[in-house]
Formats: structure tokens, C-alpha cells, sequence
């Protein structure tokens, strides 16, 4: 599907954003970790990722079926089953990498497979230290990519694990396998250069699980099933940075998001915007399921360019297109460093950020750990048709810039966006404005 993107006018208005996606798998992948039992999760993501991870913890005998349009009841069974098929995880890292984790302690031969750009993802991140652990992972190819291959082993141990990675994904399969070791006392430690979004932590808390955090470093005992408990997913902050990037950067805007998950290793994007001079205020702030979630008003705002890096890389990970994007639109240079695992993501998001921006008029420059973006440009030149490279988070960030181009772009395979964000479109619809208003007083 083609979307043709015109220069927008201002977005006022109130949405609320869908599902985090990282804790929606959680939430339902969790469900092979818990004693039996049924649970509610409210409010989980219908983009095609977290149906990756539904659809495979249904292959183990997990019984999830939606109750109305959003909401999904779980029935975990005292005995897990072993799959008939490979576990297709689609396009979904998270689905793939945690499942790995979790299906090492389970006895069970399995295959775990995805679509073409999954299959050229980087998986010896997961299966080195599976295999260190004492597990029996290994690449069908032997490319270190997909398909995985995970054979039963009857030797798992407790290891301290020293990522060079900052990676959520990397840690949630460490922990989770170790969490499964059956002697009690065994104890798996995980420490990261940098903490990642800490969404598994919070949520092994939540469900009675027994887990220590001291800042980089997180221990798990062995031995643990966790407790089926009903679990609320606020808004995803990923899928709510393209709305907040958009009303900072078209003039005339003025829009409020409700119910989006702010915890402190989620809110890099807000924290960025902030220092550019962004006029963002959070309120009602709120904890639900161990999570914390709050409201943003955003409006129009003069910009200034920043640097950012280290640390605050992965608290923004999924962040950075739409990040270039509105550093176009701030006064000064922008500078991204530290951010190479870009390469790594549904596609070489250092590449594709570069060459649709640049197209469109941006003055942008890959290096190789990030970016150099020369702000100060009022709108773009636009009149380009544009890929998305099979990528959620490319093509709307694309869509964003579209709105600060003088003609229109068009971008190509836009239905990439259900991977993450089915809405995208008719929630950017309800707060586009037809004609000017000045609301920015
Ligand atoms: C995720 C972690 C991040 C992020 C991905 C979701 C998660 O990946 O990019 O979209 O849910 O754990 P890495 O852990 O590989 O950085």
C-alpha cells in the first residue's frame, strides 16, 4: 500500500496511543514460565509482533483467546506440550530471542524460525551465552541466525554473564532460562555496560518472582515458576515518540497522549526532547503492574540541536529515526554516536534513516556509530517516493518527516507499520488539521 504524506497544517487533539509491544510479549510469553492458571492481560498490542508471540506460547498449550477487542484471557496447563511445527516468530526479535531463553529448560526439541529480515538478524548474542549456561542452541545454518535450533539438555548451570551488549532482549534470555534451572540455588547474574529497558525485571517482580537489581547488575535464582496475575499494558512510548516528534516540529500543534509507559529506562526520547528545548509537560503520573505510566502534553516548540550517547543509547534505541527526523527541524547540529546495534535492527536503520532523509531534502550524515544532522531547515523539499525497507519504524518516521515537506512524498509498502502500530494512520487522521489555527500562543 502507498501512503501519499502532505504538508501538515498543525495536529491538535487528545489520542490514546496502543499497547507497549515490549511488555505485551512479555506478558503472554510469561505465560510458559507461570504455575497453572488463568490470568487477564488488559489492553494487549494487536500489532503483528506480539500475535508472533501469542500465536507460539498457543503451540505449547497455552489456551489465549481475545475477550473483546483488546483484552486477552490465558489458561496456562499444568503441563506444557511440545510443538508439532517450528515456532514461526515473523519479524519479531523479541519473540525469537526471549523464546529462546525460555524453551532451553523446557525438554523439548524445537525449531524457531522467522520472515526473511529475522533470518538476517544476529542470534549468537543468544545462543553464546545459552550455551555457556549449559543449553544446547545452535544455528541451523550454523550462521549464527535463524532458524535456532534448541534440543533438550540435562546440565544447566547458573553463570555470570558480562554483556558487552546493553541489550533488553539479550538479558530477558539470559534471566529467563536461568530462572528455570531446577536447583534452587543456582544463581544466573547478567551484567550490562548500560541498563536496557527493564521491562522483564518489573514484570518477574510483579508476578512474585524472586530477582535482584543493582543497577547494571540483575541476579536470578533457579527453581522459580512465576504466579498467573492480571496484568494492564499502558501505551507504547516507542509508537507515542512519532506523535510527540510531529506535534514538536509542525507549527501549530497542541496535542495530548494518555496512558504511556514512562519508566526510567524508557523515557531516553523525552529526556532528549526535553534538553532540546521541547515543550512537553508529563502529568498524572501513576504506577500500574509495576509500571510507571503517565499523560504528555506536547506543543509546537523551537528546538535546539544535541548530542546524544553511551547510556542514553539504549534508553532510545527505537527512537533514533524519528530522533533524526526532528533534529532536521532544531536550530544547530545533532550528533548520534554509540548507536551501531542500528545496524542490527529490522533493517540497517543507520542506512535506511539516511537515505530517506537525505532524499527528502534532510541534511543528514551517517557515520559509522550514528549520525551528524545539520538542523535549522524549516521544511524539506519533499516530492520523493520513498521504500520503508520492510521496516515498522521507518516508515513512520518517514511518514513524520512527510509532514514538514513542501510536496508531497510517497511511501511505498506502508503496511509494514502492523507490525507495530495498525492505527498509525487513522490516529494521525483524528488530530491533522484542515486549515491553520494558532494554538501555539
Ligand atoms: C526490545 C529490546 C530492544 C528493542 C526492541 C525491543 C525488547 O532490542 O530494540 O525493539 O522488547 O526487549 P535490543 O535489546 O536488542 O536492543
Amino acid at each position: 500500500m502507498d501512503v501519499v504524506v502532505k504538508k501538515s497544517k498543525g495536529l491538535i487533539g487528545e489520542i490514546e496511543i496502543p499497547s507497549d509491544k515490549s511488555i505485551s510479549h512479555r506478558a503472554i510469553l510469561f505465560s510458559l514460565l507461570m504455575k497453572e492458571g488463568t490470568y487477564y492481560i488488559k489492553n494487549f498490542s494487536n500489532g503483528e509482533d506480539c500475535l508472533s508471540s501469542l500465536n507460539a506460547v498457543k503451540l505449547f498449550g497455552v489456551d489465549a483467546q481475545f475477550i473483546g477487542k483488546n483484552d486477552l484471557k490465558v489458561i496456562v496447563p499444568a503441563q506444557l506440550k511440545s510443538p508439532a511445527q517450528p515456532v514461526y516468530c515473523g519479524n519479531s526479535g523479541t519473540t525469537m530471542r526471549l523464546l529462546a531463553g525460555i524453551l532451553c529448560a523446557k525438554g523439548f526439541e524445537v525449531v524457531l524460525e522467522g520472515d526473511l529480515s529475522l533470518s538476517n538478524r544476529p542470534m549468537k548474542r543468544v545462543i553464546e551465552p545459552l550455551n555457556q549456561m549449559g543449553a544446547n542452541v545452535s544455528s541451523l545454518n550454523n550462521n549464527d541466525k535463524a532458524p535456532i535450533v534448541i534440543k533438550p539438555s540435562s546440565h544447566l548451570k547458573g553463570i555470570i554473564y558480562n554483556s558487552k551488549l546493553a541489550s533488553a532482549q539479550v538479558k530477558s534470555c539470559v534471566l529467563l532460562c536461568g530462572m528455570q534451572i531446577e536447583n534452587s540455588a543456582s544463581i544466573t547474574k547478567f551484567i550490562e555496560p548500560f541498563s536496557s529497558r527493564d521491562h522483564t525485571e518489573r514484570l518477574i517482580e510483579f508476578l512474585n518472582g524472586d530477582i535482584n537489581v543493582n543497577n547494571n547488575e540483575i541476579t536470578i535464582k533457579g527453581g522459580q515458576k512465576l504466579t498467573p496475575k492480571d496484568i494492564a499494558i499502558p501505551g507504547d512510548v516507542s509508537s507515542a515518540a512519532f506523535f510527540i516528534a510531529a506535534a514538536l516540529i509542525v507549527p501549530n500543534s497542541h496535542i495530548k497522549i494518555k496512558n504511556i509507559n514512562l519508566n526510567s529506562t524508557r523515557r531516553g526520547i523525552i529526556d532528549v526532547f526535553l534538553r532540546m528545548g521541547a515543550k512537553i509537560e508529563i502529568i498524572n503520573q501513576h504506577v500500574v503492574s509495576n509500571e510507571e505510566v503517565c499523560d504528555v502534553i506536547v506543543k509546537s516548540s523551537k528546538l535546539k540541536g544535541t548530542i546524544v550517547e553511551k547510556e542514553e543509547i539504549p534508553k532510545l534505541i527505537d527512537e533514533i529515526p524519528i530522533l533524526c527526523v526532528t533534529a532536521l527541524f532544531a536550530d544547530g547540529k545533532t550528533i548520534i554516536k554509540d548507536a551501531q546495534d542500528l545496524k542490527n535492527k529490522e533493517t540497517d536503520r543507520i542506512i535506511a534513516t539516511y537515505k530517506n532523509l537525505s532524499q527528502m531534502g534532510g541534511k543528514i550524515t551517517p557515520t559509522d556509530d550514528g549520525f551528524i544532522i545539520e538542523g535549522g531547515q524549516k521544511e524539506l523539499q519533499g516530492n520523493v517516493s520513498l521504500e520503508c525497507y520492510h521496516d515498522h519504524r521507518i516508515a513512520m518516521s518517514s511518514y513524520v518527516c512527510g509532514l514538514m515537506c513542501q510536496n508531497a512524498i510517497t511511501i511505498k509498502e506502508f503496511e509494514w507499520v502492523n507490525i507495530s502500530f495498525p492505527a498509525f494512520l487513522s490516529l494521525f487522521n483524528t488530530i491533522k488539521q484542515k486549515e491553520h489555527k494558532n494554538v501555539n500562543k
